[in-house]
């Protein structure tokens, strides 16, 4: 598929007013998109796990407007209060999509939104919150046209988040989501995110990912100014090559639910991440010393028990904690006893695989 293909004929119907809803998770990236070209395309494919509990609940409320077309007009309420200061992002958002969905011009919009995981926890929104926007518009080109397939309307929502952000296109399904065009991965593409395509052990379908909330403060870079970064990397080909290559690893892991070699990858992306950011021009580090506090103690637990848990982070501080189900109570007594105190407040929040995206 191509760009134009999301481009909208005329539509079947006209709707005076109505409201949509829908709840979309976080994800938690096991090959790390970092660094992107022109229009959100990554410079490299990345895939991800699906999160079931981090998720952003949002409402659409739309009115067709009496002169159609002109400039969007939309209120936003976050966690129930007006938040003037988000309008920008949605508004960028907006334009970007606007070849894509132009019926968002016709009507006045209402968007009311929250998260389930506590606001600046560090966690980052975006993924979750321009999924689940991408598909209350998608819900509302679906009233403007009934015909569009199941198929489709998921398509063009990742699509659709992408352009939002990147990361936000593996969210709309689980439970794990490559995105970005990778020569074994049948599908790929850098339009939208796809369905893993092959085997997944079952090991990985119960996946466990306990966030430890290391820093609550506000991002020290912007992902947008972090991927720019990438541009005149003295490492970027090779990272991106990297990139390619793990993916290709993956595929056998997937299937033979081969743990130590799943760690070995997990976490050489996730440090190698850091490595882009510390390497780049203007450099910076996100990781705090209880990132590396965990980091180290994490490697001397599964040295000592044999536990098969290991760390992904994303561009902060926090550490993704990685476990098989049957490790639960293992991990967590471990986690309650010697990590808790190096997150901030004590403050974790237990999460695990899912299936994606859900209609309210
Ligand atoms: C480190 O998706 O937040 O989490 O496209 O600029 O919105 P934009 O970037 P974003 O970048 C995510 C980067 C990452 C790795 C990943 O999720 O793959």
């Amino acid at each position: 598929m191509c760009e134009q293909d999301f481009i909208p004929g005329e539509y079947e119907k006209s709707v005076p007013l109505g409201k949509v809803a829908w709840q979309s998770p976080s994800n938690i990236a096991l090959v790390k998109y970092w660094g992107k070209k022109k229009n959100q395309i990554p410079a490299n494919p990345s895939v991800s796990f699906t999160l079931k509990n981090c998720k952003t609940i949002t409402t659409l409320e739309f009115q067709e407007k009496e002169i159609k077309g002109e400039d969007y007009d939309f209120e936003l309420f976050f966690e129930g209060r007006k938040k003037d200061d988000f309008k920008p992002k949605i508004k960028k958002f907006f334009e970007r999509i606007e070849q894509y969905s132009p019926f968002l011009k016709d009507f006045k919009l209402l968007i009311q939104t929250k998260n389930t995981f506590p606001h600046s926890s560090g966690i980052a929104s975006s993924a979750s919150g321009m999924s689940a926007l991408a598909l209350c518009v998608m819900s509302l080109e679906k009233k403007l046209n009934p015909g569009l397939t199941e198929d489709f309307f998921l398509k063009k929502a990742s699509f659709l988040a992408r352009l939002g952000s990147g990361s936000a296109c593996r969210s709309i399904e689980g439970e794990l989501i490559e995105w970005g065009e990778h020569a074994s991965t049948a599908g790929s593409s850098d339009l939208f995110g796809i369905k893993y395509p092959y085997k997944l052990h079952e090991v990985f379908k119960t996946y466990q990912d306990t966030i430890l909330l290391v820093d609550k403060g506000q991002k020290q870079v912007s992902s947008t100014l972090g991927h720019n970064l990438m541009y005149g990397h003295p490492f970027a080909e090779a990272r991106f090559a990297q990139a390619h290559d793990n993916l290709d690893q993956l595929q056998a892991i997937f299937e033979m639910g081969n743990l130590p070699e799943f760690i070995k990858i997990v976490e050489s992306e996730a440090l190698t991440l850091h490595a882009m950011m510390m390497s780049s021009n203007p450099y910076f580090i996100l990781m705090k010393p209880n990132t590396l506090e965990i980091i180290n103690k994490i490697w001397e637990y599964r040295e000592t028990t044999g536990v098969p848990v290991c760390f992904t982070l994303d561009a902060g501080a926090n550490v993704h904690v990685l476990y098989p189900n049957e490790e639960k109570d293992k991990v967590l007594e471990f986690i309650k006893n010697e990590l808790v105190v190096y997150c901030e407040k004590g403050q974790y929040i237990c999460d695990l695989i899912g299936k994606g995206a859900e209609k309210l």
